[in-house]
């Protein structure tokens, strides 16, 4: 459940109109509710009750700093992929010690840098990795903590460009090669092995999937067990998927259930912490991306609404054919309803948003692009040199700007003329 919803016709965010957002600080616009940022986050730890745990939210999924510092008050820790994510966790006041640092090439900068704050967790993804980490925490006089990023080898059931968990994926140890790399991590006196964990892939919509990768985990579990290697916490990644249109994804209280379940007859569970890292399930449905109609072009076979936000603001439709619904802001007008597809300014065919909607709109209309909140602004782009939209998270009836758009000098802040040219030099 999320709180954009219809009052007498026009489109909310709680208890703002959505047209208020677009005359207050212009289109296109990301908006997030607060509201429902922390609904679907407590939904998380609710679901898990009593049993140990820790919530740490995919900061890629939408990383802005009011973001990550609701979640953070919310009791969050993160899951990060980099130093800069790192960066902006401690930026908005986010706890180092909950923190897990997931990804397949950190640099020994990055691991320095997380060593010294004082994270919660490396999830190795390689014998490489595990190596390069020893040896940044030996000079630096620290002892990193480490989990293994397992993969399962089970089939996530999504599309292929967000599916990790096969053996043709670049993530993770094979599950047959962990034991031995669990030995080596033993074996190397930076090193403390504190935890396991897996991703197996983004917007699963079926609870199977999981379960055989804690199968597997647990079956791995046991040898290191043989072998007096104990862990402390299990992490099973993020990936539960959300309802873009007639998906139905279990909840996250039917996917710790049948988890708890699972692990309920396995000896000395009570004390295994769980961990999740869960992106799009809390941020997605809580934004929408607002975007004004600037021209309305019917064609002979199609009819095109051009909007003023494009591939580069929402790249998801364009980069792996994905489905948001695209809502009219105003429904008071009286309007023709007709079939569009829904594009942006950027030069490119692949510049669509949607295709195939039926929409009652004018020129001049506002549409909102739903459950934008994850995977959006984070994957925008300054492409036909545009500059990043705004963003604006609304909580009860205030509308506050929590990343102001791009100025046109951001877009060559950091670049240079060559010196000849700098000296006006023919
Ligand atoms: N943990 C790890 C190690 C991950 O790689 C990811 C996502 C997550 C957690 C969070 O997964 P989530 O709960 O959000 O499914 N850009 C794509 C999604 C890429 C996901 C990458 N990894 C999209 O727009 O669909």
């Amino acid at each position: 459940m999320d709180h954009f919803d219809y009052r007498d016709g026009v489109l909310y965010a709680e208890d703002v109109p959505l047209t208020r957002i677009a005359d207050e600080f212009g289109t296109p616009c990301y908006v997030y509710s607060k509201a429902t940022l922390a609904r679907h986050f407590r939904a998380y730890t609710e679901a898990l009750g009593s049993h140990p745990h820790l919530i740490c939210y995919a900061v890629k999924a939408n990383s802005n700093l009011a973001v990550l510092g609701l979640l953070a008050r919310l009791g969050a820790g993160f899951d990060i992929v980099s130093v800069g994510e790192l960066e902006r966790v401690l930026a908005a006041g986010g706890d180092p010690a909950k923190v897990v640092f997931s990804g397949v090439a950190k640099q020994e900068a990055e691991m320095a840098r997380a060593l010294e704050a004082g994270i919660k967790c490396f999830n190795v993804e390689s014998r490489p990795e595990l190596e390069r980490l020893d040896a940044v925490a030996r000079r630096l006089g620290k002892v990193a903590p480490v989990s293994l990023r397992v993969n399962p080898d089970v089939d996530a059931g999504t599309h292929p460009y967000i599916s990790t968990g096969l053996k043709d994926n670049k993530f993770g140890i094979p599950v047959d090669e962990a034991l031995a790399v669990y030995a080596l991590a033993a074996s190397l006196p930076n090193l403390k092995i504190v935890g396991l964990d897996c991703h197996i892939g983004s917007q699963l919509t079926e609870l199977s999937p999981f379960l055989d990768a804690l199968d597997r985990l647990l079956a791995l579990l046991a040898r290191l067990r043989e072998r007096d290697i104990e862990i402390e916490h299990l992490d099973l990644g993020g990936g539960l998927g959300v309802p873009y249109r007639h998906e139905r994804p279990p909840q996250p209280f039917d996917y710790a259930t049948a988890l708890l379940e699972r692990l309920a007859g396995w000896p000395g569970s009570e004390r295994l912490t769980l961990l999740f890292e869960p992106g799009r399930s809390i941020a997605a449905n809580a934004g929408v991306l607002l975007t004004r109609v600037e021209f309305l072009k019917p064609g002979e076979t199609k009819h095109f609404a051009i909007v003023d936000a494009g591939m580069n603001d929402l790249i998801r439709p364009a980069l792996y054919q994905a489905w948001q619904a695209i809502l009219p802001v105003d429904t008071r007008h009286a309007r023709d309803t007709a079939t569009f597809d829904v594009v942006g300014p950027v030069c490119e065919t692949g510049d669509f948003l949607g295709k195939d909607r039926e929409l009652a709109i004018a020129a001049g209309d506002l549409l909102a692009v739903r459950s934008a909140g994850a995977y959006g602004f984070v994957m925008a782009s300054n492409y036909n040199s545009r500059p990043r939209p705004a963003e604006v998270m609304v909580a009860g009836d205030e509308a506050h700007l929590v990343r102001r758009r791009e100025r046109l000098e951001n877009l060559w802040a950091g670049e240079a003329l060559l010196p000849d040219v700098a000296d006006g030099e023919a």
